[in-house]
């Protein structure tokens, strides 16, 4: 009985130190990838940091600018069907999560120096950001995930739409 005993502590006993060996390498070579995850996080979180102080949610994101940013971020940069109407005729605020997802990044930095959507996107703002902050917004919005549908098509002027709009005036002359 003791003997058999100490044989059954004594399986338990390598089987600890088989699981430790096994284990250690594991520890080890896993502790790159925290360090990777760790700048990308850095990054998302630069992103989110971006769209909120940069404005891009006070349009892409409906209802947070009524609600003084109250929108829960799952349902973040899911685009608005509020519309902006002004001479340019009737712009809706992409949905971003989607938007993201068709492309890589390294496309969505070569949009972001060089598009000239309808107003009132600021898309001189995006061009004026550091490539860094461009990618940082990238992998922000893809870090929410693809969400929603996407926002109405924009309209020429002569249509009218079916949706609420906030008018805009002609720019002066
Ligand atoms: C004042 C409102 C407003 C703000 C602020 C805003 N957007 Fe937009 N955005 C729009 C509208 C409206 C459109 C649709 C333009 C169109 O139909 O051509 C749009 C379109 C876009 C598109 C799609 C462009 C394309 O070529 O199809 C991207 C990408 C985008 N916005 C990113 C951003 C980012 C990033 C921010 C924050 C830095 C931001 N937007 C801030 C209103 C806004």
């Amino acid at each position: 009985m003791h003997i058999r005993s100490f044989g059954l502590l004594g399986l338990a006993a390598v089987l600890a130190l088989s699981s430790a060996v096994w284990l250690a390498p594991r520890a080890l070579g896993a502790s790159d990838s925290p360090s990777i995850s760790k700048s990308t996080k850095a990054s998302i979180d630069r992103g989110r940091y971006l769209a909120k102080i940069g404005g891009c949610n006070d349009c892409h994101t409906a209802g947070y600018a009524p609600t003084g940013g109250k929108v829960p971020e799952a349902q973040w940069l899911l685009g608005d069907q509020l519309g902006f109407r002004g001479p340019w005729g009737t712009s809706y605020p992409t949905n971003l999560r989607l938007y993201m997802q068709k492309m890589s990044e390294d496309d969505w930095v070569k949009v972001a120096r060089s598009f000239e959507p309808r107003p009132p996107m600021p898309w001189f703002n995006v061009r004026a950001m550091s490539e860094r902050d461009q990618r940082a917004i990238y992998r922000y919005v893809r870090s929410l995930g693809p969400a929603g549908s996407p926002a109405p098509d924009a309209l020429p002027p002569n249509v009218e739409p079916k949706t609420p709009v906030i008018a805009w005036p002609a720019p002066p002359k």
